[in-house]
């Protein structure tokens, strides 16, 4: 008769916090997070930033390893900017829904409709897609980047139709928009949201412009996660209904440890406000992807290079 054996699993030290501590000294390693990264995460992160400062950071950081607490969007634009840095990620399956709503064969047949146009694209998208576009952008800048682009010049906006459809309305411009979402923004439900309105009479409404237009339009304040976290720090308000994922509100209580946090609800009564991707690290997967120096961020280096220019032309206009 077969007994089947347990699975080997790695001795994980009694202290995950030093243990990364250690490892980040013996490899010259710096930690990147983002805002939706598990709590513990977020407390061993060197940085923790939105799109926009984590690819900065990446571009200005003199460490040898960069350890991506994101995911693989950004992981992987880390490594387009440092094609001589191990880049590792802690689980490589922390995709986006955003990024894998545009693949880069229907996106070549898209852009091939609009030849006149320029192509700006949501940074959540792959570097097949960024390699695709001249211009990149995040929730933090799209914006003022679109504001930068002659008023004659015709622009398709990738792959994020409610960002798209948010910086036309800022703007004033009409766009191509790509019909990509993500799902755990488009969760948000408006109904639920009135009711938690007319429960919190005194609390702001603050969002992220992922969400769909009929959510964005009970906002009092639309920004990017680190605009938010910013915005309640400094409100004079108490309390605030956060329309986004609710890892944030770990930041948001530190920053400002007396006022409230409500997270706004998705449609069911499940957790599905969590993004189910950014939730696949761990602080175990960190340490374990440390130590070992795997999973790493490669892509062909043709790719790597076309997809460079559009970011680099993103950093510059964000200054
Ligand atoms: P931010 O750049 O605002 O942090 O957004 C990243 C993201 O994936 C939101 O879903
Ligand atoms: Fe992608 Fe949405 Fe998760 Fe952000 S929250 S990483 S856009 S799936």
């Amino acid at each position: 008769m077969f007994t089947t054996a347990a699975p080997i699993k790695p001795a994980m030290p009694r202290d995950l916090f030093s243990a990364i501590a250690n490892l980040k000294r013996e490899l010259n390693a710096v930690v990147l997070a983002h805002y939706y990264q598990d709590p513990d995460i977020q407390d061993v992160a060197d940085y923790l930033g939105d799109s926009l400062g984590l690819s900065q950071q990446a571009a200005q950081t003199n460490a040898d390893v960069i350890v991506f607490a994101g995911v693989h969007f950004m992981a992987e634009t880390a490594k387009i900017l440092n094609p001589d840095k191990l880049v590792l990620l802690p689980d490589l399956d922390a995709g986006c829904s955003l990024a894998e709503s545009c693949p880069p064969n229907e996106f070549a047949q898209f852009k091939a409709k609009y030849p006149d146009h320029l192509v700006v694209s949501y940074i959540n998208c792959t570097a097949e897609i960024k390699a695709m576009s001249d211009i990149i952008c995040t929730s933090a800048n799209a914006v003022k980047i679109v504001n930068q682009i002659p008023a004659d010049q015709p622009i398709i906006f990738a792959p994020d139709r409610n960002l798209g459809k948010y910086v036309m309305e800022q703007t004033g411009r009409d766009m191509v928009l790509w019909q990509g979402s993500c799902i755990v923004h488009e969760t948000f439900s408006e109904k639920k949201m009135v009711q938690l309105k007319i429960q919190h009479p005194d609390a702001e409404v603050i969002a992220h412009p992922e969400c769909e237009e009929a959510v964005l339009r009970h906002a009092d304040y639309i920004g990017s996660t680190t605009a938010l976290l910013k915005y309640c720090q400094n409100s004079d308000r108490h309390s605030f209904i956060v329309v986004t994922e609710p890892g944030i509100i770990h930041q948001m209580q530190k920053a400002a440890p007396n006022k409230k946090f409500i997270p706004a609800p998705p449609l069911n009564n499940c957790a599905c406000n969590e993004c189910p991707h950014m939730r696949l690290n761990t602080l175990e997967k960190l340490y374990l992807a440390m130590k070992n120096r795997t999973p790493e961020i490669t892509l062909p280096e043709s790719t790597r290079i076309a997809a460079l220019r559009p970011i680099q032309k993103m950093l510059s206009m964000s200054v």
